[in-house]
């Protein structure tokens, strides 16, 4: 445990809904603010009693909104509220989070939090640190001529395309050849959930995906785990998106234990205090991804200041025996954290769907997973009724944190779960 020589903030901002973390924040005497947003309120039902306890609560109907977030900073001004106490732990708050912050006068460059949000300007910052990136090009006008050109001029191809300020591996898509470039812009629709048309293009890096979960007080880790998708996230997008041979990837990711490979802890260690350097990060949560490269090279890949989504926030809870959102408040509140007892020896996460898109008919209740040997926790986003049709892939069905002691005992779970826990489907008719 780290000893804290900074200044213990006595009032906090969330932003964004979530139990746990509230109500753990509120737990402790501290004056905390908390921002809604209208899918919080009309979605994800807050606690008002809860609420009732904290300093504030503002409702705005979205964090992209410059009116509403500048109203907010003006009454958390008036209430000498400063910007280095927000707490944004969802892909949708960032911007917002980071505009507020920068309002309230937390930091010196106003672009900071943009840097967290937008691969570009985050991949710029990360290369002149001398971290090694894939080579990338900005595509700011996918219609535009010169922008094509010199995404063709510059990079290798095979080239990943994706949105400036995606999320989730949704509307990226890889481009084989610089003569595909051209068409595959041109068919491109609206990606979901993404504002902006801008995109970036980037060398395509083969190696292992692994993703990076920490929290950070004062530059140093409080917890930091490294872990290993089971398959990289593209891959899965080929196994939904059909063709002859296709098969459904495994969609998770493993906890690699740090007695287990201590050398590549200490590289990516060292590599994310690289990171941290670039882009001014000290007190923060941050989920990075990075390539390891069959001769062992770590390549960055992208880093967000908030905690990861889907399966990951259950694994980590497993992965330390705590509630991974108490975890984040204690650390935010008191830069400190409980101590780390893991579950089991090899814990990870999977996100199930059904092998086919289709409208649900069937899927086991939390009892019958819960009942399975080996899982540990579940979480339904799906009921029966609902459509998923294999648009992209992060269209979240269930979640569940596995864990057993012995490595080969894991592995034999790990497929064991996925085959067994079905959720069936009927095939979508004309009319959905
Ligand atoms: N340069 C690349 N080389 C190989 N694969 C890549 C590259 N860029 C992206 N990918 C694949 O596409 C996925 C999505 O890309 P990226 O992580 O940059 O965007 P995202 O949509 O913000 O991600 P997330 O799913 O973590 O929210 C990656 O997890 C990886 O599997
Ligand atoms: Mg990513």
């Amino acid at each position: 445990m780290i000893e804290t020589t900074m200044p213990r903030p006595e009032q906090i901002v969330v932003c964004k809904w979530h139990p746990e973390l509230i109500g753990s924040l509120l737990d402790r005497s501290l004056e905390v603010y908390v921002i809604l947003d209208a899918f919080d309120v009309e979605h994800m039902h807050p606690d008002w009693k809860l609420l009732a306890n904290a300093e504030r609560v503002y409702r705005i109907s979205e964090f992209d909104s410059l009116e509403e977030i500048s109203a907010v900073a003006s009454d958390l001004s008036l209430r000498g509220v400063a910007g280095d106490r927000i707490i944004s732990f969802t892909e949708f708050s960032q911007f917002g989070a980071g505009y507020l912050s920068t309002l309230l006068g937390d930091s010196a460059d106003p672009l900071r939090h943009v840097a967290y949000r937008d691969k570009r300007l985050m991949k710029q910052r990360v290369e002149a640190a001398g971290v090694p990136t894939a080579a990338w090009a900005s595509l700011p006008d996918r219609a535009d001529e010169q922008d094509l050109r010199a995404v063709r001029e510059r990079l290798t191809f095979p080239i990943v395309v994706k949105p400036a300020t995606g999320g989730g591996t949704i509307g990226t898509f890889t481009v084989d050849s610089p003569e595909e470039l051209a068409p595959k812009l041109a068919g491109l629709g609206a990606t979901p959930f993404v504002k902006t048309s801008q995109l970036i293009a980037e060398e395509f890096v083969v190696g292992r995906e692994l993703h990076i979960d920490a929290l950070w007080e004062e530059g140093e880790p409080l917890l930091l785990l490294v872990s290993a998708y089971h398959e990289n996230r593209l891959a899965v997008l080929d196994g939904i998106s059909g063709g002859a041979d296709a098969t459904l990837a495994l969609d998770g990711s493993s906890v690699l234990a740090q007695e287990d490979a201590p050398e590549l802890y200490r590289r990516v260690l060292e590599l994310h205090r690289r990171v941290n350097r670039a882009l001014g990060i000290e007190r923060a949560v941050t989920h990075l991804e990075v390539f390891e490269r069959h001769d062992g090279e770590l390549v960055f890949s992208e880093i967000a200041t908030r905690l990861a989504g889907a399966w990951i926030p259950m694994m980590l809870s497993e992965a330390t025996g705590t509630d991974i959102y108490r975890t984040l408040a204690e650390s935010m509140a008191d830069g400190k954290i409980p101590a780390v007892r893991p579950a089991r020896r090899h814990v990870g996460g999977l996100h199930l769907r059904p092998s086919a898109p289709g409208r649900i008919t069937a899927i086991p209740s939390a009892e019958e997973i819960l009942a399975v040997d080996g899982v540990l926790r579940v979480q339904h986003l799906r009921k029966v009724g609902d459509v998923v049709d294999f648009s992209h892939p992060s269209e979240w069905c269930v979640f569940v944190a596995i864990g057993a002691d012995d490595a080969a005992e894991y592995e034999e779970l790990l497929h064991r779960v996925a085959r067994e826990i079905r959720i069936e489907v009927e095939p979508l008719g004309a009319g959905d």
